[in-house]
């Protein structure tokens, strides 16, 4: 996809720096592959980034060839992780705002030759259960973002990547930006970023924290024969701009070269089902003369956009975007002077972003809750990343789910379990078949299995439990609606025989 212009502008960028205060709260900044306990303020960025110990459980820490470590590249390439072990390996954040909270999710990708084979990976990224893009290097060079706004719909953030045996996947950087709850308004809960523009900017330099407090990147662009404006005058960021772009981008422009002339953008998207909301900055940054006006109307796919005549404000940021979202195979964005414009149309800069829908609901949270407990009571050594059931090819080892996703049947036999039965193997409550068979599991059978209702096979054979077997426990198996099986027959009357010593096992 391609944002191309076909009627086109220049700037100059010389401006009062006029930073204003923001601090990094809500911000997540991890450089993959940092040694644990490793941090480091970025000396371009001023953004504090942080080891990604902690964050993830798997893969290995490897810094890219020597060769591209270079005084230009930015420090959060030097490192990264790499996952050569298992299909599915996930990045775990939990911001402190939770559930309903919106952020802005960035990973950042470049090879490097880390591995001395001089062959760039392809790979699929996953935000939850839901595929979000794959990602693809074109060399040891190419820096790879992957930006996302996403609204929680738990208190974590799952970043996934899945080996689609086109090499190891990898991952550079991992930063999560808290956003407030009324930016990007719409239905969707993802928004995956096409292209944030700076234009006008006669920089190469992509403008990010702390120009911008939210830390968004807007990469400079120029479009051909327009004309640029420029000015170095504040530019009032507040007002009704919950967007606030930051100053810097605001304060240049590109308009062609003559008033007649429309501002014209064509996108043209991969998926023709794809819908895209964009949005437009604009602020009058020349100081009009009396008998000049500045008025335009703005369509998209021919259809005009809220208001219909827009004039910008001298000075100040004004944001335009689609209600709706549009679609089709070629998105035709036109800014055209109205009948009584003297002066040409501007745009100081623009966003477009594509729903990206979530076509897969994650395991049931109970679940969830309950397995992350049992993997991390008896530190289980599986392939148990990600979401456990969803998507089907990537769901743990050893257990089956059913739709909408829970867990029908666990199978952790053999695996080296120690210690109590813990309670949180009731809270399994759609689980049909449970195998703790051959593990060092000690202490009392749980009374609630009893009371798991769909629970029809249930193997403990094979540990070192003591005590009574639960009598509606038994009730159940000597009915035949469980079939529960243990290391020696079991009495009806409720107990196991204790024999010699003081202890049963089952
Ligand atoms: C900014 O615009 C003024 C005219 O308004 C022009 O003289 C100047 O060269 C421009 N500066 C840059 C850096 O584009
Ligand atoms: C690497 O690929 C990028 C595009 O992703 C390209 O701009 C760059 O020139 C390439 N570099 C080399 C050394 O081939
Ligand atoms: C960016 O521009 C500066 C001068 O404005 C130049 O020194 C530098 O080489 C440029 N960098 C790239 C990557 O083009
Ligand atoms: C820019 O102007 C030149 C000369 O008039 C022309 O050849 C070129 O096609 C124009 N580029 C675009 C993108 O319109
Ligand atoms: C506006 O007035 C200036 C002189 O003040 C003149 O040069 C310019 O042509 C006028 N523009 C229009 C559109 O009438
Ligand atoms: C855009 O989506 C609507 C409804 O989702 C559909 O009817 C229409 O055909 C789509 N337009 C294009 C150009 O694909
Ligand atoms: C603008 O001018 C064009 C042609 O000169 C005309 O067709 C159109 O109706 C005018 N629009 C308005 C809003 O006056
Ligand atoms: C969005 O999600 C779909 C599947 O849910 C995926 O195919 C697509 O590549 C994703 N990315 C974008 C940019 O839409
Ligand atoms: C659990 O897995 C073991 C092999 O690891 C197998 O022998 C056993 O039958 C499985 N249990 C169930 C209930 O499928
Ligand atoms: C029991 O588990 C151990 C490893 O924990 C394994 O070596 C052994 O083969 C298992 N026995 C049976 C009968 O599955
Ligand atoms: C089972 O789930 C409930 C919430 O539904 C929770 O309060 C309880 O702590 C869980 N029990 C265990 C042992 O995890």
């Amino acid at each position: 996809m391609a944002l191309y212009n076909y009627l086109l502008l220049v700037t100059f960028v010389s401006f009062i720096v006029l930073l204003e205060a923001h601090d990094q709260s809500g911000f997540f900044s991890i450089d993959c592959g940092l040694p644990d306990g490793s941090r480091y303020t970025d000396e371009i960025t001023d953004i504090n980034y942080i080891s990604d110990v902690g964050f993830v459980e798997t893969g290995t820490s490897h810094s890219i060839d020597t060769e591209f470590q270079t005084s230009s590249l930015q420090s959060q390439f030097n490192n990264l992780r790499s996952f050569p072990q298992g299909k599915r390996n996930c990045y775990h954040v939990q911001p402190q705002q939770g559930k309903g909270s919106k952020h802005l999710i960035r990973t950042r990708f470049m090879y490097g030759n880390y591995d001395g084979q001089h062959k760039t990976p392809e790979f699929d990224l996953y935000l939850g259960v839901n595929l979000w893009d794959s990602v693809i290097l074109d060399n040891e060079t190419t820096i790879i973002t992957k930006e996302i706004i996403h609204t929680l719909g738990s208190d974590h953030v799952q970043v996934c990547l899945v080996d689609k045996g086109r090499g190891t996947p990898f991952m550079s950087v991992l930063e999560l930006r808290l956003l407030k709850n009324d930016m990007y308004e719409t239905p969707h809960d993802k928004l995956t970023l096409i292209a944030r523009r700076d234009v006008g900017s006669i920089s190469n330099i992509s403008v990010r924290y702390k120009d911008d407090a939210y830390d968004r990147l807007w990469t400079p662009r120029q479009f051909e024969n327009f004309t640029t404006l420029n000015t170095s005058l504040a530019i009032d960021q507040s007002g009704n701009n919950n967007l606030q772009p930051p100053l810097i981008v605001m304060r240049t422009a590109n308009a062609p070269r003559k008033a007649i002339q429309y501002i014209n953008m064509l996108l043209e998207p991969k998926d023709p089902k794809g819908k895209f909301y964009i949005y437009m900055h604009f602020a009058e940054i020349v100081k009009l003369q009396r008998n000049d006006t500045r008025e335009f109307t703005i369509l998209v796919n021919n259809e005009p956009m809220e208001p219909t005549v827009f004039s910008p404000r001298f000075l100040f940021t004004d944001t335009i975007s689609n209600k709706n979202p549009v679609n089709g195979s070629r998105i035709e964005i036109s800014i055209r002077p109205t009948n009584r414009s003297t002066l040409q149309p501007i745009i100081n800069a623009i966003e477009v972003y594509q729903v990206n829908e979530s076509l897969q609901s994650p395991t049931h949270q109970l679940d969830v809750e309950a397995i992350m407990k049992i993997k991390a009571m008896y530190r289980v050594k599986k392939d148990w990343q990600g979401d456990p059931c969803v998507p089907r090819d990537y769901s743990w080892e050893g257990l089956n789910c059913e739709n909408p996703p829970r867990i029908a049947s666990l199978n952790l036999s053999s695996s080296g379990l120690s210690g109590l039965i813990d309670p949180a193997f009731c809270n399994l409550t759609s689980i049909q078949k449970l195998d703790l068979s051959n593990n060092s599991l000690k202490g009392n059978v749980l009374d609630c299995f009893a009371y798991l209702p769909s629970l029809t096979e249930l193997n403990l054979e094979g540990n070192q439990l003591t005590g009574l077997l639960p009598p509606k426990l038994l009730e159940r198996s000597s009915t035949g609606s469980l079939k529960l099986r243990c290391a020696r027959p079991l009495k009806s009357l409720g107990y196991f025989e204790e024999s010699n010593t003081k202890r049963a096992t089952i």
